[in-house]
């Protein structure tokens, strides 16, 4: 899939966000290893730390097809241009991804394109 329609699946799961607490929706789209898609929204808690983020909802669902690696992401939000994944969601994305995956926000009408060595420099890893 081309990365126009993987972010196009980003926004269109960013409208099933579950976020009224703080009405920041963001969707995220994964293009695995063989080609399969797997898209996740943020959905938020009451109890405010139980919030599960859009990116890492995506990865999730990755997992349970049993997909291990990352070939690309998309991350959409309506509420912010360039919205980049959070620093918990970077570290579960370096678990499944290589130093050529791509992570792809929006900025106005383009796509930018960023890599876990410039998001998480010096990434833990065991
Ligand atoms: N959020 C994500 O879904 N992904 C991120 O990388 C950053 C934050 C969500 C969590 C919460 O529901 C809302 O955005 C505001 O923090």
């Amino acid at each position: 899939m081309n990365y126009e329609d993987l972010m196009k699946n980003a926004i269109e799961v960013s409208k099933k966000a579950y976020t009224p607490y703080s009405k920041f929706n963001v969707g995220a789209c994964v293009l695995t290893e063989s080609d399969k898609t797997y898209c996740g929204c943020n959905f938020e808690n009451a109890s405010f730390g139980l919030t599960i983020c859009a990116e890492r909802n995506a990865i999730g669902s990755a997992i349970a097809d049993g997909e291990r690696k990352i070939k690309a992401i998309a991350i959409y939000s309506p509420n912010q241009d360039n919205c980049t994944p959070c620093g918990a969601c970077r570290q579960v994305i370096s678990e499944f991804c290589d130093d050529n995956t791509d992570i792809i926000v929006k900025i106005g009408d383009n796509l930018k394109v960023y890599k876990i060595t410039e998001l998480l420099p010096e990434r833990f890893t065991l």
